[in-house]
C-alpha cells in the first residue's frame, strides 16, 4: 500500500491499534477508549481490531458503524476467529476462545503494524466505508492477555500499552500471585478455611480472604491449574509493556495504586470511569457545536437493548427498584434463578430482572420458556407480575442512572461495578469468577457500598440482603454511594485525576510516536 510521504517521518501522527478481547465488557470499554482518544486529540487515528462476530453484533445492536463512520480517523478491522457458529465464545469455553483468537490474530496484528494497511478483511463489510489510507500504526493498546502483542511491538519497534479490563484490585492480586504461590497461600482447596485472611497482598491484608481470590486459586480441577499457570506467565510479561491503562479513578483505588506503582516500573494510567469521561467529552463537544447530545447512541451493546423497561421505570417511585443483572457472561442454573426470584418476591421490593438470552442453563432462548418451566407455580409468578419487570438486555448505564433505581444485584464484573459507582447505586454482589470475587469484597469492605453474598444463593439470604440495602441500611448506603459518585464525577472533569491521566497518556503516545 502507498503511504503519502507527508504521513511519514516527523509529522507521523499517532495511529493506535486497539485490540480487546472479543467479549462484551472489554469491547465496550476499549471502544470507549477509542472514541475518547480520537475526540481528545485531532491528530490521533485509531483502528479497532475485533472478530467478525463481535463486529456484526456491534453494527446491528449498537449501530456502531454509523457512529464511527462519522470520523475518518477511526476504522474497524475484523477477522474470523475460525470457531464454529454455535461456539459460546466465553463462559467455560473462554480459554478455547482465547487460544483460537490468539492464533489467528497474531499474524494479522503483525501484518497491520508492519504494513500500515488497516483495510478490513471481512468480506461482509461494505467496501465503500473502508479507510483507504491511514498512517502507519505507531502504538498498540492490547488486552493484557494478548502477550504476543509485546513480541510484535518489539519486532516492529513500536510501543505496546496494556489495557486491563479487569479491576485494579484484581490486577494487584495477580501481581502478588508469584509471592502468594511461593508462600504457599495459593492454591488452596475448597475444603480449607475460606475465611482465612491472606498476608501476601500488601494493602489488602486485613480484609482479603481466601474466598475473595479469583476462583482458579481454589484448585478445584485441572482447569484451575491451567488458569493459574497462565496468569503467572502473564504477570511475568506485564512489565515489558510501555504502560498499563486502567478503567478506574485515583480516589477509588488509591490505597492499592500506590502499592502497584512502587511494584511496577512502568506508568499506570487511571483514566476511568471511561463511560463518564466519554460522556463529559461528548457533552462538551455537543455544546460547543450546538448539536443535540444523546448518550444512548454510545452504548456498545452486543445485543439488542430492550428499552421497554425505561417506561416501566418511569412509573416507579424514587429509589424503589433493585436492578438485577449478572452481565454478559455468567450462566446460572434454573435452581439458582428460582432462589433469586423467590428471594426478590419475598422481599416485597420492586425489581427489574435482566434475563439475558442463554443465561440460564436449559432455558435457551426466551422468557416464555422461563415462565413455562420455572415459574408455573402460581404464587411466584403472581409475585413477579406484581413487583417485577423482566427484560432481555438493557441499556445498563441508563438504567442505573434512572431515579427509580435504588440498588443493583450484580455479578460484580468490573464494568458493572464502575457503572454502579458512577450512578451512586448501592450493590448486592453475587460474584462468579476471576475479578468479580475480589471486586465484591472491595465493594463491601473498602468502599462500603453494599453487601457481598458470594458462595451462597438461597431465597432467605436474598430476601434479607435486598431488604437491607433497599430499606434498613438504605440511607446510609446511599449517602456513601453518592459521595463516591461525586468523586468519580470530579475525576473526569477538567483538572480531575482521570482527565489529567488521559492527557498524560496521549502526551506519552505522541512523544513515543515522534521517536519512531
Ligand atoms: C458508610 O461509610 C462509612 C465511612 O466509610 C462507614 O463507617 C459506614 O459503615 C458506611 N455505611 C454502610 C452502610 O456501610
Amino acid at each position: 500500500m502507498e503511504i503519502e510521504p507527508q504521513l511519514l517521518g516527523s509529522s507521523n501522527p499517532p495511529h493506535i491499534l486497539i485490540f480487546p478481547l472479543p467479549m462484551q465488557g472489554p469491547v465496550n470499554s476499549m471502544l470507549k477508549l477509542a472514541e475518547l482518544l480520537i475526540l481528545s486529540a485531532d491528530n490521533i487515528h485509531a483502528t479497532f481490531l475485533t472478530t467478525d462476530v463481535v463486529y456484526h453484533q456491534l453494527i446491528v445492536s449498537a449501530r456502531a458503524k454509523e457512529r464511527f463512520d462519522r470520523n475518518p480517523r477511526f476504522s474497524f478491522r475484523t477477522f474470523s476467529d475460525g470457531l464454529p457458529n454455535d461456539h459460546p465464545r466465553g463462559g467455560d469455553k473462554f480459554l478455547e476462545m482465547l487460544d483460537a483468537v490468539k492464533a489467528v490474530s497474531h499474524p494479522i496484528v503483525r501484518e497491520i503494524v508492519s504494513s500500515g494497511d488497516t483495510h478490513t478483511s471481512s468480506s461482509e463489510t461494505n467496501q465503500t466505508l473502508e479507510v483507504v489510507l491511514s498512517p502507519l500504526v505507531t502504538c498498540i493498546v492490547s488486552d493484557g492477555l494478548y502477550n504476543f502483542a509485546l513480541d510484535v511491538g518489539n519486532e516492529v519497534g513500536i510501543p505496546v500499552f496494556y489495557f486491563e479490563t479487569m479491576s485494579p484490585s484484581c490486577l494487584w492480586v495477580y501481581l502478588c500471585l508469584p509471592k502468594l504461590v511461593e508462600a504457599g497461600e495459593v492454591p488452596f482447596t475448597e475444603n480449607s478455611d475460606l475465611d482465612a485472611l491472606l498476608v501476601n497482598v500488601p494493602g489488602m491484608d486485613g480484609y482479603l480472604r481466601r474466598r475473595d481470590l479469583p476462583d482458579f486459586c481454589r484448585a478445584r480441577d485441572a482447569t484451575d491449574d491451567i488458569m493459574l499457570q497462565r496468569v503467572l506467565g502473564q504477570v511475568q510479561q506485564m512489565q515489558r509493556a510501555q504502560g498499563i491503562i486502567l478503567n478506574t479513578f485515583e480516589d477509588l483505588d488509591s490505597h492499592l495504586l500506590s502499592y502497584m506503582r512502587s511494584h511496577c516500573s512502568i506508568p499506570i494510567y487511571t483514566i476511568g470511569p471511561l463511560h463518564s469521561s466519554l460522556k463529559e467529552r461528548l457533552q462538551a463537544n455537543a455544546l460547543s457545536s450546538n448539536q443535540p447530545f444523546v448518550y444512548s447512541d454510545h452504548s456498545n451493546s452486543l445485543w439488542q437493548e430492550d428499552r421497554n423497561c425505561m417506561a416501566w421505570l418511569d412509573k416507579q417511585p424514587l429509589r424503589s427498584v433493585i436492578f438485577c443483572s449478572f452481565g454478559s457472561q455468567v450462566v446460572i442454573t434454573k435452581e439458582q434463578l428460582t432462589e433469586f426470584l423467590h428471594g426478590l418476591v419475598d422481599s416485597k421490593t420492586l425489581f427489574l430482572w435482566m434475563n439475558r438470552p442463554g443465561s440460564v442453563i436449559g432455558l435457551e432462548e426466551n422468557y416464555e420458556m422461563l415462565e413455562k418451566q420455572v415459574l408455573m407455580h402460581g404464587d411466584l409468578l403472581k409475585g413477579i407480575k406484581k413487583n417485577g419487570c423482566i427484560v432481555s438486555w438493557v441499556p445498563q448505564v441508563e438504567v442505573l442512572s434512572h431515579p427509580a433505581i435504588g440498588g443493583f444485584l450484580t455479578h460484580g464484573g468490573w464494568n458493572s461495578v464502575i457503572e454502579s459507582v458512577v450512578a451512586g447505586v448501592p450493590m448486592v454482589c453475587w460474584p462468579h469468577y476471576v475479578d468479580q470475587l475480589v471486586n465484591s469484597r472491595l465493594a463491601t469492605e473498602v468502599w462500603k457500598l453494599g453487601v457481598d453474598i458470594k458462595d451462597s444463593c438461597n431465597r432467605a439470604i436474598v430476601e434479607k440482603v435486598v431488604r437491607d440495602i433497599m430499606c434498613l441500611r438504605r440511607d446510609e448506603l446511599l449517602e456513601n454511594a453518592t459521595k463516591m459518585a461525586n468523586l468519580a464525577s470530579t475525576s473526569v472533569q477538567k483538572g480531575g485525576t482521570s482527565y489529567e491521566s488521559m492527557k498524560n497518556l496521549i502526551k506519552d503516545m505522541e512523544s513515543l510516536t515522534s521517536q519512531i
